[in-house]
């Protein structure tokens, strides 16, 4: 039974875990820059909201800024997984940068369905985070026509131009859970709205928090690698806090406090997409030397999923 307490404490690692198939991609590209055009990159926003991986791109050469006007003329630069907006394209192109795109493929296909749907006359509501990149970016598709709701309530005061021809657009990051409940508030007051035929949360995300589902009873502490700016690590520890098990975000392993460990008997662990798994095993490491005597691996699916890079970054 999942619910005996074990003799010692256990560690149960969450499966699957850590890097997604656009954050693999999205730091290869970065990387085969690097390699095949020489320092500096230049990379416009955190490459994926990971505080490790943006430090060590850091020290092999590559150079992160927010606004375009940073980057010097002739340079090579590569946009986040997030996505960017119509002007930040435009203004690459004006600028004639040499541009690689880590826009991960599934916010690419958002874009594209925007843009297609914009084209017949439709306008959206976005379901997502204020202010996140990767919802300025969707929403940067579109000159107007284009209304943020970021919760329930939201959904009560968006004032669309027009409501026969209105579509449903979400980040991919969101709580699968949170993100229902507010496309049913969406439905209730737009009945004729269109929603994606396969819903734009990512395979990722919602693996992540299916697997912290399953794991949430086994467990009375749930440790989330990942950083305070990964939008997908946040919803992991939330979840677990929504189904009673207390959670914790951490960046690395030294923010571990050893308090939190006290009287408990099974510490689940996962990673948000954006997280490493050096940082995984860093973790562990700190909790054994903390206690843990053994370590488990949930059964959980296997992804597959992989992108194909851009061209123009063959070594
Ligand atoms: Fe892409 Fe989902 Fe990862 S949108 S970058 S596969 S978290």
């Amino acid at each position: 039974n999942a619910l005996d307490k074990p003799e010692h404490l256990e560690i149960l690692l969450a499966e699957p875990r850590g890097f997604c198939a656009g954050v693999d991609r999205a730091i290869e590209i970065v990387e085969r820059a690097l390699q095949k055009f020489g320092a500096p990159i230049y990379v416009r926003h955190e490459i994926v909201h990971n505080t490790f991986v943006v430090n060590d791109l850091k020290a092999k050469g590559a150079i992160f800024i927010e606004d375009l006007a940073e980057v010097p003329p002739g340079a090579t630069l590569v946009f986040s997984a997030h996505g960017v907006s119509k002007a930040v394209q435009a203004e690459a192109q004006a600028r004639g940068f040499d541009v690689f795109d880590a826009t991960c493929p599934l916010v690419t296909k958002v874009h594209v369905e925007v843009a297609k749907l914009a084209k017949e006359g439709y306008e959206f509501i976005m379901i997502g985070h204020k202010g996140h990149p990767e919802v300025e970016g969707t929403m940067g598709q579109l000159e107007r026509g284009i209304h943020l709701v970021e919760d329930v309530e939201d959904v009560a005061s968006v004032q669309p131009a027009q409501t026969d021809k209105l579509a449903v657009v979400t980040q991919t990051t969101l709580s699968v859970d949170d993100a229902a409940e507010i496309v049913a508030a969406v439905r209730a007051r737009f009945p004729s709205i269109r929603e994606p035929k396969q819903q734009d949360i990512c395979y990722a995300t919602q693996n992540r928090q299916d697997a912290v589902k399953v794991m949430s009873p086994q467990v009375d502490l749930l440790i989330v690698v990942g950083s305070p700016t990964s939008s997908n690590s946040n919803r992991l520890a939330e979840l677990a806090r929504k189904l009673g098990v207390e959670s914790y975000m951490v960046d690395n392993a030294d923010e571990m406090r050893p308090e939190w460990l006290e009287g408990k008997w099974r510490v689940g662990l996962t990673a948000g997409a954006s997280a490493p798994e050096v940082l995984v095993k860093e973790v562990i490491d700190r909790i054994k030397a903390l206690g843990a005597v053994s370590v488990r691996r949930m059964d959980g699916i296997e992804e597959t999923v992989k992108f194909p890079l851009p061209k123009g970054l063959k070594l």
